[in-house]
């Protein structure tokens, strides 16, 4: 085996707008900020976000709208390239993203932990070129069926003022007079105390736990084992569940003396126990245990944009 048998995604998948089109978007939406008179504030409070990331502080890294709007403006950008790859790379991720079920021209996708916009620039940046912006001019009954795509960020904490602007600038630049077909909504929710029909999670397609997993159990132990178990009960059949998080020690969670990947208990509680997997409520599409999304040298941003490496599993409901 190789020594290092760590993957690489590609940079640019073609279901996807180009990597620079996906940062030039947040250029736009956080133009002020970037090149005008707050680029004081917003380096302070990248400072800030950075010192309560690094401590694992997480409800202070996002507790004021200063710190909110610099995360999305430092991290954000560096999630949504290497999620647009990852989403893209992943067969049934991209059809439902791309509304190309067999049975219906509409998606619907919660992404918990998602009120950053990481997530919903990667999705969008595969949803726009699958959009047929001739299709009014189009004659045939199916033609002109368009796609609807309802994406709900359930969040912690109250992320509507940046989203809100990432949703007016990617009506400006990417989705145009097609801005109704992308439903974006934010739900400022706790999602371990939040019930399965306020989630809307048996209509649900796909949900994204991306970078959240780690924060949840850290929170709440017993109610994040108790939000895997609603899953698995309010779940359809053919919902995808993605899940990503830090690949290595950072992402090991002690239960009583032990210390183990979480993804090893996630498993177990979707999965069942080893040996008695037919007992479990979802099937294992696709893993990697490390994986690193590297972006190139030559991107256009003003501040750092990140290469990253994760882990990522990807689950259907049996
Ligand atoms: C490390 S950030 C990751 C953000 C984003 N998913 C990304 O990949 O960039 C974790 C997010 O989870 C949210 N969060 C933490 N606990 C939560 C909870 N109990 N319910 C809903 N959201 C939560 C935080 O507010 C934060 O936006």
């Amino acid at each position: 085996m190789a020594k290092d048998a760590t993957k690489t995604l590609p940079t640019h998948h073609t279901a996807s707008l180009p990597p620079q089109h996906i940062v030039d978007l947040f250029k736009v939406c956080f133009d002020p900020e970037l090149y005008k008179n707050e680029q004081d504030v917003l380096s302070a409070a990248i400072q800030s976000v950075k010192t309560d990331l690094y401590n694992r502080d997480y409800p202070a890294a996002f507790n004021s709208f200063e710190k909110r709007t610099a995360y999305c403006t430092r991290w954000s950008p560096s999630r949504a390239i290497a999620y647009a790859s990852l989403f893209s790379q992943l067969r049934p991720v991209r059809e439902v993203i791309k509304c190309e079920k067999e049975s219906s021209s509409s998606s619907n996708v919660l992404c918990v932990g998602g009120g950053a916009g990481g997530e919903l620039i990667g999705i969008a940046s595969i949803f726009t070129p699958s959009i047929d912006f001739n299709a009014k001019y189009a004659t045939t009954k199916s033609a002109v069926q368009s796609k609807r795509l309802t994406v709900k960020l359930v969040d912690i904490a109250d992320w509507s003022a940046v989203v809100d602007r990432l949703k007016g600038t990617m009506r400006d630049v990417w989705l145009f007079d097609h801005s109704s077909d992308l439903d974006v909504q934010s739900l400022n929710l706790n999602v371990l105390k939040t019930g399965a029909s306020d989630l809307g999670v048996p209509s649900l397609d796909l949900i994204t736990l991306l970078f959240t997993t780690n924060e949840l159990f850290m929170e709440d132990k017993a109610g994040s084992i108790r939000f895997f178990q609603m899953l698995n009960k309010e779940c359809s059949s053919g919902c995808y569940l993605l899940i990503a998080e830090s690949a290595g020690s950072y992402s090991h969670i002690t239960v009583g003396t032990k210390k183990f990947p979480i993804q090893f208990l996630i498993d177990t509680l979707l999965l069942g126990k080893r040996g008695e997997e037919s007992e479990g409520q979802w099937e294992l599409v696709d893993q990697n245990d490390s994986i690193w999304y590297r972006a190139k040298d030559d991107m256009d941003y003003p501040l750092k944009v990140e290469n990253m490496r994760f882990f990522y599993r990807l689950y259907r409901k049996k």
